[in-house]
């Protein structure tokens, strides 16, 4: 859809993110034809490397078999790697020469920004690409990626010092999350069905809870996370935009902005959490020793940390739609699954003439095998009028064989390219997002001494205290699966 050429520079190139997702989010959208043909990968980093070196790097997680390897063969042939300093000139105008290279002939030449960085350079490679890398001659788009600031505060320092090099429209903010295949079918559910639109508020709903379980600890990431803590790793940002999704009123229309402005507006409407509406924890080893503690992590220097790798919070949304109706989020590392889900639990049919029956509950499983089902009632088959609570069931793995789910990334880079700022996260809903947490983040890491960190073994579902917490909100466990 771009005119002229496209070049997308990955900074910080030999890192991580790069490597894991960037790239191979890259060949993902070249194998479908969404990368135009005239596209050139550059990648920017420190490390001295030999373009062999590098490429090896970044396709060590891209596996192909068959038609694929010749296509990976071509798609190779667009990168190359250009290594130099982030803090000074030089680099940047070496690299601005080399991408210039091939856009002599061209009338006209995008240039997109991944930046695959530590915050700690972040500020400075965006003043060194403003001075030497950017383009005059078409667009210019900037992709960063969280942490934006670890407050409120700090978030509209780092704001305000990229705004002063980058409009508000050559910005995106990724939350991958919003690139997920479930998070974006929620507009969809909620908005192009009338038995989910007419139900969807207060009245009919009990609570909401937004989960978030991974079956593994920080092993070896435990530097970066021991500063940040669960609530700023995921929930402030991947979970948040879940409840934002779910909460917000219908946009007038699918249009980008408009969408964005439905999402600050209910985001306004959630006064910060309080500490008593929230849970922590930290996993400790398993008794055999075959687990280890957060603790125990080598990549930890602080041995006495106070950290939480586990959070629930209870966040209310106050307005006509969803006062009194609790969404409990909930997070955690090193629990016994791997699981995103949104559960929505019903009202119960008032005065119901069956006793017995339980709560129609929706759900929205974002991974892994994602699906969209509802829990309801149903007679028993046969001779008796016993009700049954059974799932109308839109699991994609069995109704949606021949499709292919994209990555969150390769969506999201996708949507970049096509200049559509829909699945991301604009600077006024960064900050209303901040201001819910911030008081919050302040008081765990004053540590407030009414904020017990309650200690939960690795591979359980969290801390013993956790089933009491969440069912002081009204959700009931019965009918989980
Ligand atoms: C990242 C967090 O943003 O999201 C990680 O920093 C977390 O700690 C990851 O593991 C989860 O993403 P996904 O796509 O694997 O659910």
């Amino acid at each position: 859809e771009l005119g002229g050429s496209v070049t997308i520079v990955v900074l910080g190139a030999s890192g991580d993110l790069a490597k894991k997702k960037t790239y191979p989010a890259l060949f993902g959208l070249y194998r479908n034809g969404f990368l135009p043909e005239q596209t050139h990968i550059v990648g920017y980093a420190r490390s001295s490397l030999d373009l062999n070196t590098f490429i090896e790097r970044v396709t060590e997680h891209i596996k192909v078999t068959g038609d694929d390897a010749a296509l990976l063969t071509r798609f190779v042939a667009k990168l190359s790697y250009i290594s130099g300093s982030y803090s000074n000139d030089e680099g940047f105008q070496a690299l601005n020469d080399h991408v210039s290279s091939w856009e002599q002939h061209q009338e006209t030449c995008h240039r997109v920004f991944y930046m695959a960085l530590p915050p700690s350079v972040f500020v400075e490679v965006a003043r060194g690409l403003k001075r030497n890398v950017y383009n005059s001659r078409g667009s210019n788009r900037i992709i960063v990626e969280k942490p934006f600031g670890r407050d409120l505060d700090s978030s509209r320092e780092l704001g305000k010092q990229l705004s002063q090099l980058f409009d508000e429209l050559e910005i995106y903010r990724i939350d991958h999350y919003l690139g997920k295949e479930m998070v974006k079918n929620v507009m969809t559910v909620r908005f192009a069905n009338i038995f989910f639109s007419q139900i969807w508020n207060r009245m009919n709903v009990d609570n909401i809870q937004i989960t978030f379980k991974e079956p593994f600890g920080t092993e070896g990431r435990g530097g970066y996370f021991d500063d940040f803590g669960i609530i700023r790793d995921v929930m402030q940002n991947h979970l948040l935009q879940v409840l934002t999704l779910i909460a917000m009123e219908p946009p007038i229309s699918t249009d980008s902005e408009a969408i964005r402005d439905e999402k600050v507006k209910v985001l306004r409407c959630i006064p910060p959490i309080s500490l008593d509406d929230t849970l922590l924890g930290q996993y400790v080893g398993t008794e055999d020793g075959s687990k280890p503690g957060y603790l125990d992590d080598d990549s930890l220097s602080n041995k006495n940390s106070k950290t939480p790798t586990f959070a629930s919070t209870v966040l209310w949304v106050q307005n006509e739609r969803w006062e009194g109706v609790p969404f409990i989020l909930k997070a955690g590392k090193a629990l016994n699954a791997a699981k995103v889900e949104v559960r929505i639990q019903f009202r119960n049919v008032a005065g119901s003439i069956y006793r017995g029956a339980a709560r129609n509950e929706l759900v929205l499983k974002v991974q892994p095998d994602e699906a969209v089902y509802v829990k309801f009632n149903n007679k028993l088959p046969g001779l008796s009028y016993d009700t049954i609570q059974t799932d109308l069931d839109l699991s994609y793995r069995h109704r949606y064989t021949d499709l292919r789910i994209p990555d969150a990334y390769e969506s999201l880079i996708l949507d970049v390219l096509r200049n559509d700022h829909s699945n991301f996260v604009r600077h006024d809903e960064l900050d209303a997002s901040w201001k819910i947490f911030t008081p919050l983040l302040h008081q765990i890491d004053q540590h407030d001494p009414a904020l017990e960190i309650h200690p939960y073994t690795y591979g359980s579902r969290g801390p013993q205290a956790l089933d009491a917490f969440v069912a002081r909100y009204g959700y009931d466990r019965s009918t989980s699966d």
